[in-house]
C-alpha cells in the first residue's frame, strides 16, 4: 500500500458537449468546492477516450476537450492545487484497463446501466431477441473497465460523481478487490463513490432537467446578449403581470434560486408575491447570471483564443499524474508477474 497521506479524490469529465449552466451548478461548483479541502489532493481529468464511444469527428473532439478544460479553469480551478489533465495523455491507464479486464467477469458488464439501457432500447424498438446488442460497441460495453482504470491508476480514495455513476465506481472497487484477492495482497486501493449534487438538478428552458440531449440549456459562456436571449426563452405561463406568482412552479425562479444569494432570493420571492411580470423576473435572473459569469467568461474567451495555454496546463497535469500512475502500474506488474 502507498504511504498514508492526503486523501486522493478523482473525477472524470466526459467531453460530450459544450458546458452549460446545469453543469456549472450541478458538477463544476461542488467539485471546485471539494477541491478546496486542504486534506484532499484532487485530480480532475477530461475523459476524452470515453467520449470516443460517441464523438467521431476529430474537430469536434479537439474543440470539446479544450472547451471543457477552459471552462473549469475559467470557473476557478487552480491547476497548481488541482491536477487537471487529459485521460489520453496517460498511457498507463490503458495498460491497467487491460489488466482489470482480466479480473472483470463478463457478467458484470452485462449489468452495467449504460449497456442495459441500450439493450432495453433495442427491445422496445422491437429488435429480435438475438439482436439486442445492436448498436453496442465494445467501447460502450467495456466502458466501466476503462473507468475503473482511471480511478485506480491514481490510488483514488474518493470519487465524487453523480448518482448515475455510483455503479461504475462500485465495479471499479470490485475489480480492484478481485485482483487483490487473487494475489493475496493489497496491490490496489479500493475507491469509494461520493455522491454529489443529489437534488441539484437545474431545470432547463422548458422546465425539464437542463440537459444537452433535450436542447433546453442555458449556455455558460456566451456574450451577454446571447445569454439574455436564452433567458428570455425560458417557458412561462400566461398569468398577467400584476397577478401574484408561485415561485415553486416557476422555472425562472428555480434557476434564480441556484445562482442568487439568499438575500436576492428573498427579495425576488417578495416580488413574486406582489405580482411581477415575467419580463422583469427574467431580467432579474439575467442580471444575476451576467454578474456571476462575466468575469469567468472573459477568462474563458482569453483561453479559447490561446488554446496552446490550455494544452500546456493539460500536459503539465499529465506529467504530474504519470509519476503516480507509473508507480501504481509498477505495483500491478510486479504483483502479476509481468515485471522481469
Ligand atoms: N463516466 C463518467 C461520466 O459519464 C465520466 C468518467 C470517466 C469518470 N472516468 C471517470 C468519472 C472516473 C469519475 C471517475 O460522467
Amino acid at each position: 500500500m502507498p504511504p498514508a497521506m492526503a486523501r486522493v479524490s478523482l473525477t472524470g469529465i466526459k467531453p460530450t458537449g459544450t458546458p452549460h449552466l446545469g453543469n456549472f451548478t450541478g458538477a463544476i461548483t461542488p467539485a471546485l468546492k471539494l477541491a478546496d479541502d486542504p486534506g484532499t489532493s484532487s485530480y480532475y481529468f477530461i475523459a476524452d477516450y470515453h467520449a470516443l464511444t460517441t464523438i467521431h469527428d476529430q474537430t469536434e473532439m479537439r474543440q470539446l476537450v479544450r472547451e471543457v478544460a477552459a471552462t473549469w479553469l475559467a470557473c476557478g480551478l487552480d491547476p497548481e492545487k488541482t491536477v487537471l489533465y487529459c485521460q489520453s495523455d496517460i498511457p498507463e491507464v490503458f495498460e491497467l484497463a487491460w489488466v482489470l479486464a482480466c479480473f472483470c467477469p463478463k457478467g458484470w458488464m452485462n449489468k452495467a446501466h449504460a449497456y442495459k439501457a441500450m439493450v432495453q432500447k433495442n427491445r422496445d424498438a422491437g429488435q429480435d431477441a438475438d439482436d439486442l446488442d445492436a448498436g453496442v460497441g465494445m467501447g460502450l460495453y467495456t466502458y466501466p473497465v476503462l473507468m475503473a482504470a482511471d480511478i485506480i491508476i491514481v490510488d483514488a480514495d474518493l470519487v465524487p460523481v453523480g448518482k448515475d455513476q455510483i455503479q461504475h465506481v462500485e465495479l471499479a472497487r470490485d475489480m480492484a478487490q478481485r485482483l487483490n484477492n487473487t494475489y493475496g495482497a493489497d496491490v490496489l486501493k479500493l475507491p469509494e463513490a461520493m455522491v454529489q449534487g443529489q437534488d441539484e438538478t437545474l431545470p432547463g428552458l422548458d422546465g425539464r432537467k437542463m440537459s444537452k440531449s433535450y436542447g433546453n440549456t442555458l449556455p455558460l459562456f456566451v456574450p451577454a446578449k446571447k445569454l439574455k436571449k436564452a433567458v428570455n426563452q425560458i417557458v412561462t405561463d400566461s398569468t398577467p403581470p400584476e397577478a401574484p406568482k408561485d415561485p415553486a412552479s416557476s422555472t425562472v425562479f428555480k434557476i434564480y434560486e441556484k445562482v442568487a444569494t439568499p438575500a436576492q432570493i428573498e427579495e425576488l420571492r417578495g416580488r413574486y408575491a406582489e405580482g411581477i411580470g415575467w419580463g422583469h423576473a427574467k431580467a432579474a435572473l439575467f442580471e444575476v447570471l451576467d454578474a456571476q459569469l462575466s468575469g469567468p467568461r472573459a477568462v474563458y474567451e482569453e483561453l479559447m483564443a490561446h488554446p496552446e495555454r490550455i494544452d500546456e496546463v493539460l500536459h503539465d497535469g499529465a506529467a504530474r499524474v504519470r509519476t503516480t500512475a507509473q508507480a501504481v502500474l509498477g505495483r500491478v506488474r510486479e504483483a502479476i508477474g509481468i515485471q522481469r
